[in-house]
């Protein structure tokens, strides 16, 4: 007798590639690459943004940014991210992806939240290698630790990962941004204290973020040294705030995860 065995998806991986130098670091997906390519305009004004804080509101007859207002959901949000859509417009339809432009220094401000457990090993890490050893809060680390976290295995039914397309770092201007698939989705939290899920559908999740957060330490003491790394760095924030969670689907979408080195 034959017994079938339920099979794993298998996700292809991701198509990202990872640049970094002291003071530069850059990842992009190979379709971000070909958007750049053909819009040009789109890069100058990231740059821009590089040199002065914040993106312009522009409108193109190709693209938009806009600034986006998200209070709500980030009223436990430690320190400040400026947030931004951008749309594409083609043959009639419009793309959308989702910017997140964090100001580095802010990174400090970490070490006065008072619910965050791991404040002491951050100022730790900070203290012996600085901002510039990437690590932290910054885009480049942000889209690393989703590819890390998509790479441990933990992808499938239940879980994905939302897409960063695009992130760049700026070490010396202390400049970065992130930029991501844009979800129609609300967090986990937000779901919870609006009373569209339950105490225990919300506290089955948190249990399986947790369960999630281990396999992915456990994946990243084994294979560190994949990604460059010298030593394991940490990943933290795989929580119910940065998990979209889509009620129709059932599925949990992962995003905003912080590196540690
Ligand atoms: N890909 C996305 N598409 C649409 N909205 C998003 C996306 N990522 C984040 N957001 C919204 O922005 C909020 C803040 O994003 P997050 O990455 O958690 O920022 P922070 O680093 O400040 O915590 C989220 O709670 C969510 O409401
Ligand atoms: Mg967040």
């Amino acid at each position: 007798m034959i017994i079938k065995l339920k099979p794993k998806i298998q996700r292809k991986p991701m198509d990202i590639s990872f640049h970094k130098s002291k003071s530069h670091a850059l990842s992009y997906t190979g379709s971000a690459r070909q958007k750049l390519r053909e819009n040009p305009e789109i890069l100058r004004e990231f740059l821009k943004m590089v040199a002065n804080k914040g993106f312009p509101e522009i409108k193109t007859d190709k693209f938009q940014i806009r600034r986006l207002s998200i209070t709500k959901s980030r009223e436990d949000a430690s320190y400040n991210t400026s947030l931004y859509s951008l749309e594409f417009f083609r043959n009639g339809k419009t793309e959308r992806y989702f910017i997140k432009e964090l100001d580095i220094q802010d990174f400090f401000r970490l070490q006065r939240s008072e619910n965050l457990r791991y404040d002491v090993d951050i100022i730790d890490k900070i203290n012996r290698h600085g901002i510039r050893g990437f690590g932290g809060s910054d885009g480049f680390s942000e889209s690393l630790a989703l590819k890390i976290i998509a790479d441990s295995g933990v992808v499938g039914r239940r879980l994905d990962i939302v897409n960063s397309v695009f992130s760049y770092v700026d070490a010396i201007k202390k400049r970065s941004f992130i930029c991501y698939e844009y979800m129609d989705l609300k967090t986990v939290s937000e779901l919870y204290d609006e009373h569209k899920i339950s105490k225990s559908q919300k506290e089955s999740i948190d249990r399986y973020l947790s369960k999630v957060a281990t396999r992915v330490e456990n994946y990243l003491e084994k294979n560190y040294s994949k990604y460059g790394f010298k030593t394991a760095p940490k990943i933290f924030d795989i929580s119910p705030q940065n998990t979209f969670y889509d009620p129709v689907k059932k599925k949990l979408h992962l995003f905003d995860s912080l590196l540690i080195t």
